[in-house]
């Protein structure tokens, strides 16, 4: 069996992948204290004592607001603390998977699918980390993967002390009867993390490079223009046999600055790796909650 070695398995990405995978690889998954990301020394020696032969790096400073409020903290995480995995990684001989964000196209505008080789010029900070650390990690160790992923979402899963997401937030707001209002101006992806977790193990076999790495969010005869959340979760619902109606549109949020994260998916589907559509994967796996929806 392989060694892969996840970073941040107390998080929502790393605890599900260090789950989902234990059954295929030896995996070493050590805590914060174990391994400070930002202690690149102490990064080298866990990788020597280590030796992995894969590693999934999901350990950041993931708060958008946050890394805004501790500049210093979040650039000494997202940025140098992966430049040190990356660069242990390249030494050790390990492939090595990175987690950057759709953040990277927050503030770039238009309407349609963003491609990997955009210019881009992310405006929250955690975005242009972000940036930063997919061109650092490249530069050390140019087979690296960095993924773009977008905004994830778990289905019924329950970890004490862990923040809600978009699916469970919407089981939740279904369940107490709150109006489901949706933004008219907001654009992105949102992908399962069980189909990013498993689109892990073929990803550790592709050409490194920066990829679009999640569910796009396309109508199937709309060309490249992505949907707004309400027309996302309207689209849902139809496929889950709810009523679309059920749902309001938001014209206030993102009125003054549209937002459009949307991934275009073209790159990694050229090296074998798909998702499924958002509305699609979110009104399938609403439909497979049927019982317990009001
Ligand atoms: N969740 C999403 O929807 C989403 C969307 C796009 C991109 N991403 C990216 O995907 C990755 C995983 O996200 P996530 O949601 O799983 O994050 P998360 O839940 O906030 O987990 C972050 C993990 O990093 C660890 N960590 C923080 N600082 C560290 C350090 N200096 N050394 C070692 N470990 C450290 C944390 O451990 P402690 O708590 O013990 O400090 C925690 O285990 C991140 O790169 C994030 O930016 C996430």
């Amino acid at each position: 069996m392989k060694k892969l070695l996840i970073t941040g398995a107390s998080g929502f990405l790393g605890g599900r992948a260090a789950a989902m995978l234990a059954d295929r690889f030896e995996i070493s998954a050590p805590r914060h204290g174990e391994m400070d990301i930002t202690d690149r020394d102490g990064v080298r020696r866990f990788f020597e004592a280590v030796r992995p032969d894969l590693v999934l790096h999901c350990a950041a400073m993931s708060d958008v607001g946050k890394c805004a409020r501790e500049p210093e903290r979040s650039q000494r995480i997202n940025v140098d603390g992966s430049v040190n995995v990356a660069a242990a990684a390249h030494e050790s001989g390990a492939k090595c998977l990175l987690c950057s964000s759709d953040q990277v196209y927050a503030g770039t505008g238009g309407i349609a699918a963003h491609r990997e080789d955009e210019d881009v010029t992310p405006a929250p900070l955690y975005g242009k980390e972000k940036l930063t650390a997919e061109r650092k990690c490249l530069a050390v160790n140019p087979d690296c993967v960095m993924m773009r992923l977008t905004w994830m979402y778990d289905v019924q899963t329950v970890v004490p002390g862990e923040k809600s997401d978009f699916f469970r937030g919407l089981l939740a707001r279904m369940t107490s009867g709150e109006r489901l209002r949706f933004s008219v101006h907001d654009r992105r992806g949102l992908t399962y993390v069980g189909d990013v977790v498993e689109n892990f193990v073929p990803a550790f076999s592709i050409p490194g490079g920066v990829y679009n790495f999640g569910s796009p969010n396309i109508p199937a005869a709309g060309g490249p223009i992505g949907r707004t959340m309400a027309e996302t979760v309207q689209a849902a619902f139809a496929i889950a046999g709810l009523d679309p109606d059920r749902i309001a549109c938001d014209g206030e949020s993102y009125r003054d600055s549209p937002r459009n994260l949307c991934m275009d998916s073209a790159k990694l589907n050229a090296v074998g790796i798909r998702f499924p559509e958002t509305a699609e994967r979110i009104g399938e796996l609403l439909k497979a909650a049927g019982g317990m929806l009001p």
